[in-house]
């Protein structure tokens, strides 16, 4: 089924403020937020700007740029946001961020950011077009303009990838 494939705003599909509570059993052996954990909700979130971005199944292709700045602990509250900073021809980026804010205090600390590529699937599983994403304000202009130098990046991996896979 073919989709509307007007570009489509930044705010069309933005998640502004998932909220997450850390209890004991999200805790590492170090007493501190599984990494891996957060980062599933990070997946989730992002597939929800792709999906209601493309309107479509997405995967996710790969994920670049993940940096764990500090620990979030017992009791902290995790703040997702994500945004799509652009999309191609199948493909879209999502940056996600994550903040654990205090429960006491409210103090709010910069934890995670990252980078997903999703891939729109259509009935047969196969890449399927998306909607351009229009950026409007000037932040909007700059992830757009910076997303294409990490998709070249991406896409040059890729190439190294099979190249050594083929033994070349
Ligand atoms: C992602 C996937 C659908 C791409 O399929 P493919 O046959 O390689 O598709 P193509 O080579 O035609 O590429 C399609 C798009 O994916 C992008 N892509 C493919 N591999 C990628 C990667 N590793 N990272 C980022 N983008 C990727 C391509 O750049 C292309 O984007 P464009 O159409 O916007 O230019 C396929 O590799 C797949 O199914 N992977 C597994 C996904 C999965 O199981 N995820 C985890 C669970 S959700």
């Amino acid at each position: 089924m073919q989709k509307n494939l007007s570009p489509k705003t930044v705010a069309e599909s933005v998640v502004e403020n998932h909220t997450y509570k850390i209890f004991p059993n999200d805790l590492n052996s170090y007493g501190t937020a599984f990494g891996g954990m957060i980062l599933a909700i990070c997946d989730r979130v992002a597939l929800v700007v792709a999906e209601r971005h493309s309107k479509r199944t997405c995967v996710t292709a790969s994920i670049d740029s993940v940096h764990f700045l500090q620990p979030a602990g017992q009791g902290d509250i995790l703040l997702f946001k994500a945004a799509i900073n652009h999309a191609w021809k199948t493909s879209m980026e999502i940056g996600v961020r994550v903040d654990a804010e205090h429960y006491v205090t409210g103090e709010k600390r910069h934890i995670l950011s990252a980078y997903f590529t999703f891939v729109a699937l259509d009935e047969n599983k196969k890449p399927v077009e998306v909607a351009k994403v229009l950026p409007k304000t000037s932040l909007e202009k700059r992830r757009f303009q910076e997303a294409i130098d990490r998709r070249e990046v991406r896409i040059q991996e890729a190439k190294e990838r099979k190249r050594k896979r083929a033994g070349g």
